[in-house]
């Protein structure tokens, strides 16, 4: 017989569990719970730490990106904080279509072409919930961001995963994101008939890989033969460096009508937190990611689409000007990369020098540092960076984070550091680093 206490443990633990299974997180989302940004974003501001983890410039945006949210927010425009066309806001529609238009080769149509969503992060989840059925198989080229993996697995797709490789030997001990490649034969035995999409991102993120112009060909060649969608995520397209040139694989032959492109106000005029991305295809593979935003989005806030529109106003009209900021970023990000990408080398940790985006990846490896157990059973980036958070003071983030579970051990011995920063940010983290280097 159970006496009151033990009934009462009994019906507790009855309810816990059916509280689990009835009120608890819903199936498709079991095995994404953690996430890197919420841990490391939280440690590096319970330790204070100069932050190169996040993605985000700590610099100010243009003045008139600023100002054009004041123009857009003007009381005298008060429509404009009422809701938008749900697909977009005809003002950025436009903007969207003067701006790609020549850059893809063909009329983008404002109105059919263009969806306007939450951020990068909103474009890809409508596009990959749109397209993707169950059993449907997602090839993702590591390291890749990381929210690809759940979007794709939480549509009821499969991950098909497939490494950059880098070469076993380095001459000078330096490595560029353009050293990391596809292996043509292993990436051709991915495609089968169940193939739905592949997942492109070009510059990438973590690597600021950015494509030549045959990888694409290659790329395009298999997506066609094996009637493949592409979804290219571009967000940081206008921060390349080192003369490289940003290309979209859109513009391929037969690549307009398998592509969907990605892009992000926040990326591309250094105000993340407006969270304004776009989708741009033809309008029959656009038609699934616009269901997707009617039924969970339905419109992006208007004041913030409408200062969107205005910033992409300017950029035409100084477009290859020294007053451009697409065209006066770059060289001022490559700055920061270079010296940070040195003082990394001086310590004895192996940077790989990124062609485009907001990123460096770096070999920790050389430096043969021996990180205290910290009681999990994470890949060593995710102890090293904990480690150099709380000891250092140095916030980065673990970049097998960006791997699939298979291949973690593939990232484990880098760590990605954040390098659109402030110059007295990256200042702060290069002294930190001169510092560590005494203490070898
Ligand atoms: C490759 C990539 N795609 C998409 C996004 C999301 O962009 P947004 O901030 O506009 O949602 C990010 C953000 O870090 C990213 O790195």
């Amino acid at each position: 017989m159970i006496n009151n206490i033990s009934f009462l443990c009994y019906r507790e633990a009855l309810q816990i569990r059916r509280m689990s299974t009835k009120h608890g997180l819903a199936k498709r989302f079991h095995g994404s719970e953690k996430n890197v940004w919420v841990e490391f974003s939280k440690l590096a501001s319970d330790y204070k730490a100069v932050n190169l983890g996040q993605g985000f410039p700590d610099y100010k945006p243009p003045s008139y990106v600023t100002e054009a949210m004041k123009e857009a927010a003007n009381p005298s425009n008060h429509l404009l904080h009422q809701y938008a066309r749900s697909f977009g806001d005809p003002r950025l529609c436009n903007a969207l279509s003067q701006i790609y238009s020549p850059i893809m080769g063909r009329k983008i149509n404002p109105m059919d072409e263009i969806l306007i969503t939450v951020g990068g992060y909103g474009s890809l989840y409508c596009c990959i919930h749109g397209l993707v059925n169950p059993g449907d198989e997602v090839i993702i080229i590591e390291p890749y961001f990381d929210c690809y993996e759940p979007m794709v697995k939480s549509a009821g797709g499969i991950p098909i995963f497939i490494p950059l490789r880098t070469p076993s030997e380095t001459t000078d001990g330096k490595l560029s994101s353009a050293d990391w490649k596809l292996d043509e034969k292993e990436f051709a035995a991915k495609f089968n008939e169940k193939t739905k999409l592949l997942i492109f991102n070009t510059p990438n993120n973590p690597l600021g890989k950015v494509y030549s112009q045959s990888e694409m060909e290659m790329i395009a060649d298999l997506c066609i033969k094996h009637d493949v969608v592409v979804i290219s995520d571009e967000v940081y397209e206008w921060l390349i460096y080192d003369k490289k040139k940003h290309l979209k694989i859109a513009t391929l032959p037969g690549m307009w009508e398998r592509t969907l492109t990605i892009g992000s106000a926040g990326k591309t005029f250094s105000v993340t937190g407006w969270k304004t991305g776009w989708t741009i295809g033809p309008q029959n593979l656009l038609m699934p990611a616009t269901i997707v935003h009617q039924n969970c989005i339905y419109n992006v806030p208007t004041v913030t689409q409408v200062s969107v529109a205005i910033a992409f106003e300017h950029e035409l009209k100084v477009s290859n000007t020294p007053e451009s900021y697409f065209q006066s970023l770059p060289p001022v990000v490559m700055k920061k990369r270079d010296e940070l990408a040195k003082v990394l080398i001086d310590l004895g940790m192996e940077p790989t020098i990124p062609e485009g985006g907001f990123f460096m990846m770096a070999n920790t490896e050389p430096l043969a540092i021996e990180v205290p157990d910290d009681g999990t059973d994470d890949p060593k980036d995710f102890k090293f960076v904990r480690w150099m958070i709380k000891e250092k003071k140095l916030a980065a983030i673990p970049p097998s984070a960006f791997y699939s579970t298979k291949n973690k051990h593939l990232g484990e011995k880098f760590i990605r550091f954040c390098i659109v920063k402030e110059d007295s940010t990256l200042k702060a983290a290069e002294e930190i680093l001169r510092e560590w280097k005494k203490t070898l």
